[in-house]
């Protein structure tokens, strides 16, 4: 038998455990609880945990969740990984997050030596995929519990599994079954918050691990993301984020017809609300009705991320992106006509397999024309299930690193070059954070998203409060609140 043990659920062996969500998992989480605070009395002392993100916003709206449910179970948090429980809730888009990941887990087990409270837990994208659990399982067998992106709701079952049986977990599900609503949740800020619209994803771009480890695109009931937002609100909260790997297929599959353009309308109403913006919006399916909606509703921020990838229309089709580089353009003249100062922001990638000099060079013109304000560029990482990592093109090395370098100095140029176009303007901040570097000073962001810093003391914090821009440096700019 293996040293880890699939373990599906509890309620063959008990009959008091609800069936129902999410009734069963705050039936968990009270069976934790009484674990969790007999150690603690035992150990005259808290039991810690600590919970470390990677990847995307939906990862960090998942550690939200997870750790709502911790505190839930008594456990206290802690900043650092020095912890009773640590949990790595993963990121696998490219390479290097896995390596990262895998570097860590070192230093857990440096921790874990010297704590036998110590519980190791990795969850998230990384989890879904089996090469990692048998490296897991073979390489670093001082992990406790593994699961993946489909429960993460059932942390607590899964806990008190690992709390009450000496045996590790994994329990890795290749669907979800439900979308469970109303478990507890913890925010990382107080007046901001991501909220998830939908979950997985549909459209198999050939490069991309995101559909096969976050599963088919599933949406939720509007109801559902309005009340949502409106305890969200009632609890101090003034900018959401709208989260889907592609919200403008926003309410495939539901019931009520109803479009992502209709949603945005519908949490504009919302009072009390401030701003809303959304992530990410794929090209191909950006409708009219959508950038109406973006110009009409007020708390609509002004930024769009429009994820590119490439400029050349033969990558793009094998990229299964389904659109041109005509249509692109004409997609982002069409924006900037109806909202001329909305800032746009891209995702580009470089040395997809096949990609000759001349698609490069694709990708270089659609940068120059759209003179982006910011850009993300990555570098091409083979996953292994995906369609592109089959192709026996793959571009050497030092070929992507030179178009890398290229691509990365017309980026910054462009963004500098636009950078400073508000400078004399005022303009609403809203203040996130203390300035980590200068404590008389406090960071916000307009609504385009550019970073101000201004003096002021974290009473501001959560508030918007209008600014003066007085001078841009490089990609921020300084301001003074009138
Ligand atoms: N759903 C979003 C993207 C999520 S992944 C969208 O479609 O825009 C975020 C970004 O990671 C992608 O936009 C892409 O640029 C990049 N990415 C995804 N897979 C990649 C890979 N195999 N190699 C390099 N970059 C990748
Ligand atoms: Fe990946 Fe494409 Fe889905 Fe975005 S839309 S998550 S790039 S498959
Ligand atoms: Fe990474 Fe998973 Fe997000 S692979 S980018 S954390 S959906």
């Amino acid at each position: 038998m293996s040293e880890f043990e699939y373990k599906g659920s509890l309620s063959a062996v008990t009959t008091d455990i609800p069936v129902t969500e999410p009734q069963r998992q705050y039936y968990f989480m009270g069976k934790v609880k009484e674990i969790v605070d007999e150690k603690t009395r035992d150990l005259g002392r808290p039991l810690t945990f600590h919970v470390t993100t990677f990847g995307c916003q939906m990862n960090a709206r998942d550690s939200e969740k997870l750790r709502g449910i911790l505190l839930k179970c008594g456990y206290t948090e802690k900043d650092d990984e020095d912890s009773d429980l640590v949990l790595y809730n993963t990121c696998t888009v490219r390479e290097n997050a896995d390596n990262k990941v895998f570097g860590r887990l070192g230093v857990l087990h440096g921790y874990k030596k010297k704590n036998k409270e110590m519980l190791i837990g990795l969850c998230g994208c990384m989890a879904q995929e089996s090469p990692v659990i048998e490296k897991i399982r073979k390489s670093y067998p001082f992990v406790d519990m593994v699961f993946g992106t489909h429960n993460v709701y059932m942390l607590a079952e899964i806990l008190y599994e690992r709390l009450t049986e000496d045996k590790k977990i994994v329990d890795v599900r290749d669907k979800a079954d439900q979308i469970v609503e109303n478990l507890p949740l913890e925010r990382k800020y107080s007046f901001k918050s991501g909220i998830n619209i939908m979950f997985g994803c549909d459209n198999f771009c050939s490069y991309c691990i995101v559909p096969y480890v976050r599963g088919r695109e599933r949406s939720r009931e509007p109801e559902a993301i309005i009340d949502e937002i409106k305890r969200l609100v009632a609890d101090g909260v003034i900018e959401v984020m709208l989260l889907g790997q592609n919200v403008n297929s926003y309410g495939k599959g539901l019931d009520e017809q109803i479009s992502f353009a209709d949603l945005l309308r519908r949490v504009n109403e919302i009072d009390g609300l401030k701003r809303i913006r959304f992530m990410t919006s794929h090209p191909k399916d950006l409708s009219d009705d959508l950038i109406d909606a973006m110009a009409e509703c007020d708390k609509v921020c002004n930024h769009l991320h429009l994820p590119l990838q490439s400029g050349s229309d033969r990558i793009l089709k094998d990229m299964n992106r389904h659109y041109t580089k005509e249509k692109y353009l004409t997609l982002v003249d069409k924006i900037r006509n109806r909202i001329p100062d909305i800032a746009l922001t891209t995702d580009i990638i470089v040395g997809y397999p096949g990609e000759t000099e001349g698609d490069f060079e694709e990708t270089m013109d659609v940068v120059k024309r759209v003179q982006y304000d910011s850009a993300f560029t990555f570098i091409y990482s083979k996953r292994s299930g995906t369609p592109a990592a089959r192709r026996d093109d793959q571009i050497p090395e030092e070929v992507i690193k030179d178009r890398f370098d290229r691509l990365l100095a017309e980026v910054r140029s462009d963004g500098e070059k636009k950078a400073g176009a508000l400078t004399g303007q005022t303009l609403p901040v809203l203040v996130e954070e203390v300035n980590k570097q200068d404590k008389s000073l406090v960071t916000g962001r307009l609504t385009n998203n550019s970073v101000v810093h201004l003096q002021g003391d974290e009473s501001l914090i959560g508030k918007i409060v209008d600014v003066r821009l007085e001078e841009c440096k490089g990609f921020y700019y300084l301001g003074d609140r009138i």
